[in-house]
C-alpha cells in the first residue's frame, strides 16, 4: 500500500485525477469503479476538465441506497450523473451502474459481478474511506472476502447520508463486496480531513481485521492512499511515507 500526502484537499484531487489521466492514456478502453460521497466530488470537478476521450471507457459504481431509482434525488446514480457522468461524452451502454429500484437485489448483485467479469474486471477502483472504516458499504465486521450483495446499514452511516429533518432514503443497500473490490487491478483511495485522522491510523498502521474493512487494502499489491495532511496527521510512519514518495525516483519509478 502506498501511501502519498498531500497538502491540502485540492491537491489530493489533482493526484487521484493525475492517476486517473494516466489510466486512460494507457487504456482507451477502461474500467473505471467510481465511488459516491463528499471526498471525491473535488476529484470528479477535475476530470469534468480533463482533455480525455471517454468514448471508451466502462464505469461501474461501489453501491448504491435499496429502494431509491436512479431519479430519486439521493440515488448515487444520480450523484454520478449529475457531478460527473453526464459532463463528460460517454456512451451510454458503457456506464453499469447500481439501480437501487429492482425487486431482486441478490440477482442485481449477481449480474454486477458478471458484468464486471465481461470486461474482464475493474483496472482502477476509487474508494472513499468511512469515519467507521468501511469501503463501499462493507461495514465493520464485513468478510474480507464477501462479494456484492444486500447490507444492512450502521446507524451512523444511515446518520452520514440522511437530509437534515428528512427520513434516511433507505437502511439497506446494495454494494460491491471487500472480495470484489480487492480484485480491482489498481485500487485509488482519497481520503481528506483530520475527523478521518484516527481511522486512517487504523487502518494503515493497526491489524488486519474485518472490523475495519479498509485495513483489507494492505493485502492489495497496487493501492495508493492519497491522504491530505490533516487526515495523515496521526500516522506514526508519517516522515518516512512522505520522505519515500519524495525518492521514488531514485529507486526507478516515478
Ligand atoms: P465521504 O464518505 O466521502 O462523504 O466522507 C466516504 C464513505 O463513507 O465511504
Amino acid at each position: 500500500m502506498e501511501i502519498i500526502i498531500e497538502r491540502d484537499y485540492d491537491a489530493v484531487c489533482a493526484r487521484a485525477c493525475g492517476y486517473v489521466k494516466e489510466a486512460i492514456e494507457a487504456k482507451p478502453a477502461l474500467v473505471l469503479g467510481l465511488a459516491t460521497g463528499r471526498t471525491p466530488l473535488g476529484l470528479y470537478e477535475k476530470m469534468r476538465g480533463l482533455k480525455a476521450d471517454w468514448k471508451k471507457v466502462r464505469f461501474f459504481n461501489l453501491d448504491e441506497l435499496y429502494g431509491v431509482g436512479p431519479e430519486h434525488p439521493e440515488s448515487f446514480h444520480r450523484f454520478l450523473h449529475e457531478n460527473l457522468l453526464e459532463h463528460l461524452k460517454v456512451e451510454r451502454k458503457n456506464v453499469m451502474l447500481f439501480r437501487g429500484d429492482v425487486k431482486d437485489l441478490e440477482k442485481a448483485a449477481q449480474e454486477n459481478e458478471e458484468s464486471i467479469a465481461r470486461v474482464g474486471g475493474i483496472d482502477l477502483q476509487i474508494l472513499g474511506l468511512g469515519h467507521n472504516g468501511h469501503i463501499a458499504f462493507n461495514e465493520p465486521g464485513s468478510s474480507l472476502g464477501s462479494r456484492t450483495r444486500p447490507k444492512t446499514l450502521t446507524p451512523e452511516t444511515i446518520a452520514q447520508y440522511r437530509k437534515p429533518g428528512k427520513e434516511p432514503a433507505s437502511n439497506h443497500a446494495i454494494t460491491m463486496g471487500v472480495g470484489t473490490i480487492m480484485e480491482a487491478k489498481r485500487l485509488l483511495m482519497m481520503v481528506s480531513g483530520e475527523s478521518k485522522a484516527a481511522i486512517v491510523r487504523e487502518f494503515v498502521e493497526g491489524p488486519l481485521t474485518s472490523e475495519i474493512p479498509a485495513s483489507v487494502l494492505q493485502m492489495h499489491p497496487r493501492a495508493v492512499v492519497v491522504l491530505d495532511e490533516p487526515a495523515a496527521s496521526k500516522l506514526k510512519r508519517r516522515d518516512y511515507y512522505k520522505w519515500t514518495f519524495e525518492n521514488k525516483w531514485r529507486v526507478g519509478q516515478k
